[in-house]
């Protein structure tokens, strides 16, 4: 562990340009459930299609809203971890070098831009943002946990307000996408985070940095999809690799 610690921290520090992919995994420390873990992820105990399509918010608007309200909330209460933080840091310390950083997320928590990253490219959108169907006009909802589902949109009396999250079966944000390839096409090194990369387009990002030359490093306590093809594999939780990196690329 501490040679691949060495290799990662110099790797990190020699890249000019440095992309970092997060999933589920590096929110896991704060306390919010993951997809796919074995007992913790979501997806084992309910089911995407009823709850995670259009096909699920058109059959059941209330529950499919109370379901991300319940999980909008737990967002809001939890805090951002050791993990989350040393990700800020690292973005100050290589911008900071001249360096460029460019932070790519699956998650919708916004925990990152909490410990102080900046730029985030959110892949899946947000959950704390939501928008008319009707309109598609965006609207944050309140910090309190709302009352009565489906939640009509105040901007149009047929319409009802949606979480801003991607659902399975939508296209991602183009522009986001389109800056987080060209990012990854352009990385020296790339590192990926918590993420079963198992969900496309967001794990190609790894095999695109990957064919254009650049080192790719994974932080995460069980081996994935994407393990075999990646360079260095760093098998440990996030929030206490990820400081300890830091320290390694700033002593
Ligand atoms: P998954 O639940 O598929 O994977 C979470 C990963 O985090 C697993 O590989 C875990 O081993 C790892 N993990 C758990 N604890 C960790 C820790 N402390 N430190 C580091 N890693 C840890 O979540 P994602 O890969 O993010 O999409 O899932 C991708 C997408 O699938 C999500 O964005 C969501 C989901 O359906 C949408 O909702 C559109």
């Amino acid at each position: 562990m501490e040679a691949l610690l060495d290799r990662a921290a110099s790797v990190l520090s020699a890249a000019k340009r440095v992309v970092v992919l997060t999933g589920a995994g590096i929110s896991a420390e704060s306390g919010i459930r993951t997809f796919r873990d074995t007992m913790e992820g979501l997806w084992k105990e309910f089911d995407p299609q009823t709850l995670a399509t259009p096909q699920a918010f058109a059959a059941d608007p209330a529950l499919v809203s109370r379901w991300y309200d319940h999980r909008r909330i737990g967002c809001l209460h939890a805090e951002p971890n050791p993990g989350h933080a040393a990700l800020a840091q690292l973005q100050q310390t290589l911008l900071g070098r001249g360096g460029s950083f460019t932070l790519v997320t699956q998650n919708v928590d916004r925990l990152h831009q909490r410990a102080g990253s900046t730029g985030v490219l959110e892949l899946h959108g947000n959950i704390h943002i939501w928008r008319c169907t009707r309109t598609g006009r965006e609207m944050p909802l309140p910090p309190e946990p709302l009352t009565e589902f489906p939640i009509r949109s105040p901007l149009d009396p047929a319409g009802l307000l949606r979480p801003g999250v991607v659902w399975f079966g939508e296209t991602l944000p183009a522009e986001t996408l389109l800056a987080a390839e060209e990012a990854a096409s352009a990385a020296g090194a790339l590192l990926t985070i918590g993420t079963s990369a198992v969900v496309y387009p967001a794990a190609g990002l790894i095999d695109l940095a990957a064919a254009a030359g650049a080192t790719t490093i994974e932080i995460n306590p069980t081996t994935t999809a994407a393990s075999s093809r990646v360079d260095v594999v760093l098998i440990a939780k996030a929030g206490l690799v990820l400081p300890e990196l830091l320290r390694r690329m700033t002593r």
